[in-house]
Order: C-alpha cells, then sequence, then structure tokens
C-alpha cells in the first residue's frame, strides 16, 4: 500500500497506482472535500455486485425481477434533479471570447473562488470514489483516460458500464502518462449521525470545465451528465478543445457500419440534435427489401475522429455503454436496443410494474396495451385513469437506461479495434417540419460545414412549452462545445483543407431531416427502418451509382433513384418532403444571417462566402 496520510484520512493507494500527479491530486481533493473514506474501484465484476447491492441497500436501487429483466435495478431520482443543467454548465476559460457567445462563462479564478467554500468539506460523511476510465479502447491511440472522484456510487456503477473503467487504466497512465481529472460532488456532506436520503443532491448546480488546464469540476447533481463526467463534459467539452489543440475531432456523433449484400462495408458517422431519433439510427434494422443489407454500431452518441497520415479520420467510440431515453423505445421503433434491455442494466427514473419490472410511455406498442397499476418514477400509484386525469407520466420522459455496448445485437465486430474505423461520410440532421429536404449532399467540404453550422432543431410543446421554435444547433453540439463555435467551424475547414492537401478523398457531407410535415402538420416520411432508403442512396452516391440532381441546397435523390420496393411511397409525397420552396428558403436565410450575427466574431469569411452562393442561386 501506497499510503501517504491526509489530516487523519489513508488514501490507501494500490500499489498499481504509480501515477506521482495523481496520487498528489487525489491527497489534494480528499483535503478539499474531506470524505470519511477513498474506495480506489478496480473495476471487477465483484465490485460491481458489490456496489449495487450497496445502493439497493441505502434503498437507491431497487433490484428487478431477475426472472423478468435479470441482473437490472431501478434507480429513481430527486425530481429535481432530473436532466442536463444547460443553464448551470461554464466553459471557464482565461479569455471570455474563447468560450464563445454560445456558452455560459466566468473567469478562472472568480469560479475557482466560487467553488472553494462548496466543495470544502461536501463529501464529509461519505466515500470518495477513485473512477480510473478510458475513453476509448484501452491504449488506442485515438483514446484518453480521465480519472473521476466522486461521492457518488451510483456514478461508480454507471462509470463501469459506461466507460471501460478499472484497473488496466493505471497500466496505460504508467508513472507519468496524462490524464484529465474530473472530480464530482452531490454536494450533500452528511453531519455525524446523519441519515442518508435516496437521492443525494444539492439545488445549488455546477458543471464547470477549464479547458487551459483540461479539468472538470461537478457540483450538486447525481444525474446523467452532469455525474457521469466521461460523457458531455470529458468526451465532447473538454476534448473538443483538445481536439482543437492537437487537430482532431470530438463529436456529438453516432458511429455506424454500413455492408451491402457483396459484402463491401462503409462508414458513416451522424449527428442529429436531442430527440431526433439518433439511437434509432445508430441501430437501424433495414426493411425486408433491403436483403443482404447490414447496418452495425460502433456508438449511439459520441465520436472521436483522428486524421491519419494517410489523409484518412478514423473514428472511435470514445464510451461502452449506451445512457439512452427509453419514452418512446419499444420493437417497433428499436427492436435491437430493446434487446439490449433485457438483461444487466440499470433504469433510472423509468416506472415500476407489479410483477418487479420496469415500463415506460410507448411500451403499450409492444403489450398491445397500458398496464393497469404501476409504480411511477416519483413513487406513487399509477393507473390509466389516473393518467388521463392528471396527465401523470409513469416515467420522466428523460427517464435513462444504462447498459453495455455488448448487449446490442447489432454491436459492429470492430466497436472495440483500437485503430477505429475510416469514416466514409458525415451525416448532419435537423429536425424541420418545414423549409429543409429530406436528404442533400453538399457539393463539397465547406457546403457541409455550412449545412452542419446552421442545423437547427424545432423544439417540441413537451420540451420547451413553445412549439415549433427553431433552434440553431450547429453540428449539434450547442449543449457540448467546449470553445468558440465559430472557431469550431474554421477547425473543421482547415481540417478539410488538411486532409485534401494530402491528396485524400474526404468524406461525403450529407444533411437530412426524417420531420417534414403536410398541410395536416402530420410527419410524411415514415422514418425509423426506413430511413436505409436514404442510406443507401448514399451510399449509391459513393460508389458513383446515383447521379442526383442539383439541388439549391445540395445535390438531391430522383424519386427513381431510390428503392421503393415494401413501401407505398408516392413521387407525390416524395415531393412533400424533398421540395424546395423559394420563399422558405428566403425566410430560411435571414435566419441564418441572425444566426451568424450572433456568431460574428471569428466567424470564417468561408461561410459567409458560401451563403452568399446559396442566395444567389435562390435569386436566379
Ligand atoms: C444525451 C444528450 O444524453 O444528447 O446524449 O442529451
Ligand atoms: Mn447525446
Amino acid at each position: 500500500m501506497n499510503a501517504p496520510t491526509m489530516q487523519g484520512l489513508n488514501l490507501n493507494a494500490p500499489s498499481h497506482v504509480k501515477n506521482a500527479r495523481l496520487i498528489a491530486w487525489v491527497a489534494d481533493m480528499a483535503a478539499l472535500c474531506k470524505p470519511d473514506n477513498i474506495y480506489w474501484c478496480d473495476g471487477s465484476k465483484e465490485e460491481y455486485d458489490r456496489l449495487c447491492q450497496q445502493l439497493v441497500d441505502a434503498g437507491t436501487f431497487t433490484k428487478l425481477n431477475p426472472a423478468k429483466r435479470p441482473g437490472s435495478f431501478l434507480a429513481c431520482s430527486d425530481p429535481t434533479d432530473v436532466a442536463r443543467v444547460e443553464d448551470r454548465t461554464y466553459i471557464c476559460s482565461a479569455a471570455k471570447e474563447d468560450a464563445g457567445p454560445t456558452n455560459n462563462w466566468m473567469a478562472p479564478a472568480e469560479m475557482r473562488a466560487t467553488l472553494q467554500p462548496l466543495f470544502d468539506g461536501c463529501m464529509k460523511g461519505r466515500t470518495m470514489y477513485v473512477v480510473p476510465f478510458s475513453m476509448g479502447p484501452l491504449g488506442s491511440p485515438i483514446a484518453h483516460v480521465g480519472i473521476e472522484l466522486s461521492d457518488s456510487p451510483y456514478v461508480a456503477v454507471n462509470m463501469k458500464i459506461m466507460t471501460r473503467m478499472g484497473k488496466a487504466v493505471y497500466d496505460v497512465l504508467g508513472v507519468d502518462g496524462d490524464f484529465v481529472p474530473c472530480v464530482h460532488t452531490v454536494g450533500a456532506p452528511l453531519a455525524a449521525g446523519q441519515a442518508d436520503v435516496k437521492w443525494p443532491c444539492n439545488k445549488t448546480k455546477y458543471i464547470v470545465h477549464y479547458p487551459e488546464t483540461r479539468e472538470i469540476w461537478s457540483y450538486g447533481s447525481g444525474y446523467g451528465g452532469n455525474a457521469l463526467l466521461g460523457k458531455k463534459c470529458f468526451a465532447l467539452r473538454i476534448a473538443s478543445t483538445m481536439g482543437r489543440d492537437q487537430g482532431w475531432l470530438a463529436e456529438h456523433m453516432l458511429i455506424l457500419g454500413v455492408s451491402n449484400p457483396e459484402g463491401q462495408k462503409y462508414h458513416v458517422a451522424a449527428a442529429f440534435p436531442s430527440a431526433c431519433g439518433k439511437t434509432n439510427f445508430s441501430m437501424l434494422v433495414p426493411p425486408d427489401a433491403f436483403d443482404g443489407w447490414k447496418v452495425t454500431t460502433i456508438g449511439d452518441d459520441i465520436a472521436w475522429i483522428k486524421p491519419q497520415s494517410d489523409g484518412s479520420l478514423r473514428a472511435i467510440n470514445p464510451e461502452a455503454g449506451y445512457f439512452g431515453v427509453a419514452p418512446g423505445t419499444n420493437t417497433l421503433t428499436n427492436p435491437n436496443c430493446m434487446a439490449s434491455l433485457d438483461k444487466d442494466v440499470i433504469f433510472t427514473n423509468v416506472a415500476l410494474t407489479d410483477d418487479g419490472d420496469v415500463w415506460w410511455e410507448g411500451m403499450e406498442k409492444d403489450t398491445g396495451g397500458l398496464p393497469a397499476h404501476l409504480i411511477d418514477w416519483q413513487g406513487n400509484d399509477w393507473t390509466p385513469e389516473i393518467a388521463k386525469q392528471t396527465g401523470a407520466k409513469a416515467a420522466h420522459p428523460n427517464a435513462r437506461f444504462t447498459v453495455a455496448a455488448t448487449n446490442n445485437p447489432a454491436l459492429d465486430p470492430a466497436w472495440d479495434d483500437p485503430k477505429g474505423v475510416k469514416i466514409d461520410a458525415f451525416i448532419f440532421g435537423g429536425r424541420r417540419s418545414t423549409t429543409v429536404p429530406l436528404v442533400t449532399e453538399a457539393r463539397n467540404w465547406t457546403e457541409g460545414v455550412y449545412m452542419a453550422a446552421t442545423m437547427g432543431s424545432e423544439t417540441t410543446a413537451a420540451a420547451a412549452g413553445q412549439q415549433g421554435v427553431v433552434r440553431r444547433d450547429p453540428f449539434a453540439m450547442l449543449p457540448f462545445m467546449g470553445y468558440n463555435m465559430s472557431d469550431y467551424f474554421q477547425h473543421w475547414l482547415s481540417l478539410g483543407e488538411k486532409l485534401a492537401a494530402s491528396g485524400a478523398t474526404l468524406p461525403r457531407i450529407y444533411t437530412t431531416n426524417w420531420f417534414r410535415k403536410d398541410e395536416a402538420g402530420k410527419f410524411v416520411w415514415p422514418g425509423y427502418g426506413e430511413n436505409m432508403r436514404v442510406l443507401k442512396w448514399m451510399i449509391d452516391r459513393l460508389e458513383g451509382k446515383a447521379t442526383g440532381e442539383e439541388t439549391m441546397f445540395g445535390v438531391a435523390p430522383a424519386y427513381a433513384e431510390i428503392n421503393w420496393t415494401g413501401l407505398d411511397f408516392s413521387a407525390a409525397q416524395f415531393n412533400t418532403v424533398t421540395s424546395i420552396d423559394k420563399a422558405a428558403w428566403a425566410e430560411e436565410l435571414k435566419l441564418h444571417t441572425t444566426h451568424f450575427e450572433q456568431l460574428a466574431y471569428h466567424l470564417p469569411q468561408a461561410l459567409l462566402d458560401t451563403k452568399a452562393a446559396i442566395e444567389k442561386r435562390l435569386a436566379a
């Protein structure tokens, strides 16, 4: 044992931990947070089982019926701690301009002074878990290591599923390897003898990133992206700044493999804002007409993409599990996802059935009706009558499952390959009821960056109370960007130039919109597995088999270029989802102007030039 003592607290560092910076940092954090104990996670199954049992004993977890859902648990959070808190999320770069207009910013010294008293003694009465994790396959040249210190055993077990977590990380780290230090507290110290609650948290919340020193400090929440710091905080916000500095990309993208009947395989990385079918697309089941075609999942949420010496881009999924939204998921919308959830799952904020299983809105499509009785996510009785009278949801709309990628029947064999996979195409998908066509291909990299930079998502009534408002969500990165958005656009443009200069064929860039509505306000495109028809057109383009048609906004498929076998979708319906309405586009471009005005600082001229070219085509 390597055992420096901090104010009477034994660090208990195991002998395989040899990284001096790590040991010193844990000692410093222990001195600040003052936990009762320090526990160094080893990532073993025995440890996972023990911590889950501890969470059951504490009342945080309910063990589900092993006959229905083996190895699975339900956690229900405090009703005030149910989602990422974007308004409490800060990028504390030295210069305000480096955080840019899309982020909350505070000067690092001011933020440190704010956090110091909050963290002082914040873990009293609790254990500090030292959670070593690799984002990406251990030792991959694309992967990076983080260490999370957390006073939440819920975080420790979720991190075991979501990352490569455990002892082997220390071998990668060695004596002087680099890591991203992540400190997390629920902000609920316990006085001597004070009983704990099931879901400790604090109404004050701070999710803080210091990009220059690559640190993450999270206070007050135990939920999802606020607390599982490998995900949005590290893999997107901090990693995006690492990518800017080191010449690579950290993206809010799924990665999928798509193979044709001849066995030719392509890899696609796709960015969609929340509630735009990202998990479904990453696990897509092709319709019957696509016999021999196969879609496999490399990642469902985040991609780290590094340029290679041959000018190709190789991508890994930095995560090892899925933290997905449960409501709406069923065997019709996502059969592979449902199969992934058969066993060894941590559910958060879904409902409990009378026979010890889980339920959420959308599952009635599988079971042919609503259950007669449930305990809802807040612990109340739920019946269809109560729901009708009060509108009470059985599951919180942001209820989640945490499950290992290895549970996914469509998992790609290369999902854990340290080399990553070669990206052939990027997709940027918005959510627009009008204006943006079903699919277009950018004529070149810059036009693709323009499409991604101006991507929009219409808010739904459930999410924002104001239906139909378009929120610009460039690259689906708005809540996850670690630096100035316009500098990020430039980073993409510069990378494209560099790859092109090396003589490489750049990945094609597509934009999609599955959400166009007809005059009656109904979605026209069937979506889900039928998106394969669009994906196939993209592959045809890559293979030079589809000519497409030039439009004002990229190259679009002709009706006859899409395989319609097994789907009744008329040319008129196709026109409804693909037509380009000149008046709507004139309005749309005004919105692009406003968007670019907000991002004026460092906005690349190339994007303004691209906009001018679109305007010219519109006027022609
Ligand atoms: C997520 C998100 O949880 O994008 O993946 O919010
Ligand atoms: Mn996401």
